[in-house]
């Protein structure tokens, strides 16, 4: 299936929908409110929904921008963005500086006049065009989902918990590509030396900066997190936060990722494949519950990232000998241990030296080995 084609189909009925809802927006919100005002208070556009400047004649073209933008023009250029122009599929459509900040023949023609009276342009206060750092987070998340939200990677952003909170798509990624990458202090950087992301891939699918110390910036706790003694080498760069994440948000709990459908852990298991099966006799938890019934993800004190710190605990939580917690054996909860496991004796506390198969066994119910 052709990627661009995908987002295509869904441009074709976001576009539209998008760009009222940007602008329509944007006239309640923008800087350019008293403009929109005079505007839509003339009879002559006051049925339209959308702003006289985005007739498509409005648009005037990247090359027009360039000719006063040259730093965006070349950071722009070295996007992915920037090949959408010469895109046979991308034809006839929106594509280039004003796919994002809206038509711009007012803002040229402004502009111009603006630059051959010598008037300082930080005085023009409405410069006529959309200018997305002043724009709420959700909205310029909106400019970008005009295109994006048609595949699944990024369809379930407005269901995630990044967009409940505020955060948007240029908290994560560049719109223009970096101009030059900034110089990297040492002490900020968190990975080794030999795996640290070279500054020439930094702007690698556009993000802000090497993504585990992106991601920490905002989620500072996971830091210590992978520090632990047992951990997912994260600092280190072995794994990743997306690795198991989805930062644009799904259907899952903590926006965990999943490989397909029908495995509940599947982000888990695109590493550990042998652990979930399927086995003739599964575990119940590893299948239903999923890895984080018994393992810490992040790190942990314990050995094998194990949620308690030792074996014992962590089965006698569902395999309580007291009858006392729900889902008994009968009604297909965790069975209690046979009643000649002596509990107290070192011989039985060690579950997994017998029950060695404990993620799920093809040969023996019990999970021996
Ligand atoms: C005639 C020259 C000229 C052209 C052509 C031009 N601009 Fe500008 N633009 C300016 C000037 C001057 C500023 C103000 C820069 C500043 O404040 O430092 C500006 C500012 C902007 C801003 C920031 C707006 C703000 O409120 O601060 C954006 C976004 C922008 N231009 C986008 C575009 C786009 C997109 C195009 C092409 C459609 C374009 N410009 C074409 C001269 C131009
Ligand atoms: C993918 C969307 C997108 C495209 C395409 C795009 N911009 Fe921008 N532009 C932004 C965003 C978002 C910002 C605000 C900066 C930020 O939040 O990082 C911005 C900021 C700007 C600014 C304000 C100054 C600055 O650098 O922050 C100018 C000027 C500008 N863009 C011009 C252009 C020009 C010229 C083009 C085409 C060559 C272009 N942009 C293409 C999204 C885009
Ligand atoms: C005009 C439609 C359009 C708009 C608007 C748009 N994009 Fe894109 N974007 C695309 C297309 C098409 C691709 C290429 C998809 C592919 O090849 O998978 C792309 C690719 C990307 C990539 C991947 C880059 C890479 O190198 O792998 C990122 C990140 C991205 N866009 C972020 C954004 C952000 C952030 C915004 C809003 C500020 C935005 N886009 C606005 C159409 C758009
Ligand atoms: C919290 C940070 C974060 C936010 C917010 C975010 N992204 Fe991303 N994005 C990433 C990371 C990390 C990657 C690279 C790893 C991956 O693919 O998941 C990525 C990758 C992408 C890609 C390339 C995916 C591919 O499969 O090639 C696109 C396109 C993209 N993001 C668009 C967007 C858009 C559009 C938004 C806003 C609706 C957005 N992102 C918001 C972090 C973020
Ligand atoms: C600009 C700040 C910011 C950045 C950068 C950021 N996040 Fe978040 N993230 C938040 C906020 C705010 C929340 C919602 C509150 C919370 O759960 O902490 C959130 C929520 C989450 C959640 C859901 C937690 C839950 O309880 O459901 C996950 C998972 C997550 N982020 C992962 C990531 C990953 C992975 C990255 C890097 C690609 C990232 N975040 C980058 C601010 C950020
Ligand atoms: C090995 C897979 C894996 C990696 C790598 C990983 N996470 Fe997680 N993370 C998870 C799982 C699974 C959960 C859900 C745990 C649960 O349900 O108890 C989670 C939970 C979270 C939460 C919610 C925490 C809470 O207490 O509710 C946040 C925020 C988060 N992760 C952020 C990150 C960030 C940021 C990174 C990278 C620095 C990262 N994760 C790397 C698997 C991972
Ligand atoms: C990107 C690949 C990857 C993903 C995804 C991943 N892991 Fe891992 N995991 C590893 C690697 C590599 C190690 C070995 C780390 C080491 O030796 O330091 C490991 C180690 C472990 C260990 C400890 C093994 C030991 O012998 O101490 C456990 C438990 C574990 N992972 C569980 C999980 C769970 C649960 C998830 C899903 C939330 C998950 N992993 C997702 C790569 C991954
Ligand atoms: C019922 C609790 C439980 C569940 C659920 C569970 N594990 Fe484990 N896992 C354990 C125990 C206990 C150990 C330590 C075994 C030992 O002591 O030898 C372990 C060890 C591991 C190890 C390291 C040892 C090895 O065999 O490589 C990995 C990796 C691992 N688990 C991954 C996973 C993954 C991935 C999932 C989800 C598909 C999962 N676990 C679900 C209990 C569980
Ligand atoms: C999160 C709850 C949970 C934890 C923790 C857990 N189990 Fe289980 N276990 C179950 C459930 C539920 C079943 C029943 C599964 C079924 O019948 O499909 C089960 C089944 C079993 C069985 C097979 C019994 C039978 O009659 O089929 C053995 C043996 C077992 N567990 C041992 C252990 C050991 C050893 C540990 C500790 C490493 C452990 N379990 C941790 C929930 C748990
Ligand atoms: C010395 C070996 C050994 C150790 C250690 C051991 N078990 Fe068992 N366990 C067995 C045997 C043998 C059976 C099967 C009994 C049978 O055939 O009915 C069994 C059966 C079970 C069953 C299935 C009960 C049922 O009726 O379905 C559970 C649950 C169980 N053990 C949990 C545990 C837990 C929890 C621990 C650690 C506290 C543990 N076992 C430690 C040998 C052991």
């Amino acid at each position: 299936m052709n990627k661009v084609g995908t987002i295509k189909a869904a441009v074709i009925g976001a576009w539209v929908l998008g760009m009222l809802l940007l602008f329509g927006v944007n006239s309640l919100t923008g800087s350019n409110v008293t403009a929109q005002k005079k505007k839509q208070d003339s009879p002559q556009t006051s049925s339209a929904p959308i702003p006289q400047k985005q007739n498509p004649e409005d648009f005037v073209g990247t090359e027009t921008c360039q000719t006063c933008h040259e730093t965006q023009f070349n950071t722009f250029a070295k996007t992915t963005h920037a090949k959408l122009t010469h895109d046979a599929s991308w034809k006839g459509k929106v594509v280039g500086c004003e796919s994002c900040h809206g038509a711009g023949k007012a803002h040229v023609e402004t502009m111009a006049e603006v630059v051959a009276n010598g008037t300082d342009p930080k005085l023009v206060h409405d410069k006529k065009i959309i200018y997305l750092a002043g724009l709420p987070s959700k909205q310029v998340s909106e400019t970008c989902l005009q295109c994006h939200a048609g595949r699944e990677e990024h369809n379930n952003y407005r269901r995630g918990e990044h967009w409940r909170n505020d955060v948007g798509c240029t908290d994560c990624h560049f719109a223009h590509a970096p101009d030059p990458s900034p110089a990297r202090n040492a002490s900020h950087t968190l990975i080794s030396e030999n795996l640290r992301q070279k500054p020439d891939t930094s702007v690698l699918r556009m993000l802000k900066g090497n993504e585990t110390q992106l991601c920490m910036k905002c989620h500072a706790e996971t830091k210590a997190q992978f520090s632990m003694p047992f951990r997912h080498k994260v600092l280190e760069g072995l794994v990743k936060c997306s690795d198991c994440h989805n930062a644009h948000g799904g259907f899952e709990l903590k926006q965990t990722r999943l490989a397909n459908f029908s495995a509940s852990d599947a982000s888990c298991v695109k590493c550990h494949n042998d652990k979930s099966g399927p086995f003739t006799y599964e575990h119940g938890p590893v299948t239903v519950e999923g890895c984080s019934s018994c393992h810490t993800p992040h790190g942990a004190n314990n050995p094998k990232l194990l949620k308690r710190n030792n074996v014992f605990q962590l089965c006698i939580e569902c395999h309580t000998n007291t009858h006392a917690i729900a889902g008994s054996d009968e009604e297909g909860g965790a069975p209690n241990t046979p009643s000649f496991h002596n509990l107290t004796q070192s011989r039985y506390q060690n579950c997994t030296t017998c029950h060695a198969m404990i993620h799920g066994s093809n040969s023996h119910p019990f999970f021996f080995r």
